[in-house]
């Protein structure tokens, strides 16, 4: 490892017991969440209902572990389907050249997996005409309903390398669904992300309009799901890098098979 690189590993673990700085990321993360600070982003053109330090870990993970097939529950306006095709693309072309063949989009396997309960017919169509179309797919369903997520498996037989993202209906029973139904498709060193775990960190009476809160949440969900599935581990160093992210506790990383 260069100096660089040491020096960059060994602030984010300087971070993780940084009090001061913790308390002033945690100060922010409550105080945008309520005016919908996520919703304020575009990628490529359509809404993604992220915070961008979420949108820049995940370029890192795909860097590092180059999936050929993204699955994510909840594609909303689409912006993060859009995103992960787009990361795709540029995978494919560092493909080509690291090979010396000229690149083909139409040759590209890879593809970003999307499922959703509600695909609005204008978030579909705009969708649909994106220039990033030819690697998305859409199921629309219930992520938890068994003949979804048995599309779902029977697609990513077809692949190696799987990331997967759940951004969905974010309470516990629902999240602790989809990972049992998702997170087994992770492959060895790549992540399966769960998405606003912040939930469990933020006061009971933000979420009085929505069917989850603290002690129900994606949080609680993993938290359960990790009892009984050693082959993921929290990695922290991502949320200690961060400090401002909706998903602590949710970078899952997958070590072994089982
Ligand atoms: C937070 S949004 C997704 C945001 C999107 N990932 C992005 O980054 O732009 C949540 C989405 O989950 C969908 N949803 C809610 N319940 C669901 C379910 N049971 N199965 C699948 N999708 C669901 C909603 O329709 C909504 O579009």
């Amino acid at each position: 490892m260069n100096d660089f690189q040491s020096e960059v590993k060994q602030r984010i673990e300087d971070i993780a017991g940084n009090q001061p700085l913790q308390r002033h990321a945690a100060d922010f993360m409550q105080a945008s969440l309520l005016p919908c600070y996520s919703y304020n982003y575009e990628w490529l053109g359509r809404p993604i209902i992220q915070y961008p330090q979420d949108i820049v870990a995940l370029q890192e993970l795909i860097w590092q572990v180059r999936p050929d097939l993204i699955i994510e529950t909840g594609i909303a306006h689409g912006g993060s389907l859009i995103f992960s095709a787009s990361m795709l693309a540029l995978l494919d072309m560092v493909d080509a050249i690291e090979a010396g063949a000229t690149f083909d989009p139409a040759q590209s396997k890879r593809l970003v997996l999307g499922i959703d309960i509600d695909i609005r017919a204008h978030n579909r169509a705009a969708i649909e005409a994106h220039p990033m179309a030819s690697r998305i797919h859409m199921i629309q369903g219930s992520s938890i309903a068994p003949d979804v997520a048995a599309q779902v498996c029977s697609i990513a037989a077809g692949y190696k390398r799987v990331l997967v993202c759940l951004d969905s209906n974010h309470t516990h029973d629902h999240v602790l669904a989809e990972l049992h139904a998702y997170a087994p498709l992770t492959s060895v060193g790549s992540y399966c992300v769960v998405f606003d775990t912040v939930v469990e960190d933020m006061p009971a009476d933000m979420f009085l309009d929505r069917p989850w809160g603290p002690d129900n949440n994606p949080k609680t969900a993993v938290w359960e799901y990790l009892k009984t599935h050693p082959e993921f581990e929290i990695d922290k160093s991502i949320q200690h890098k961060l400090l401002i992210t909706v998903a602590p506790d949710g970078y899952l990383f997958r070590k072994c098979t089982n």
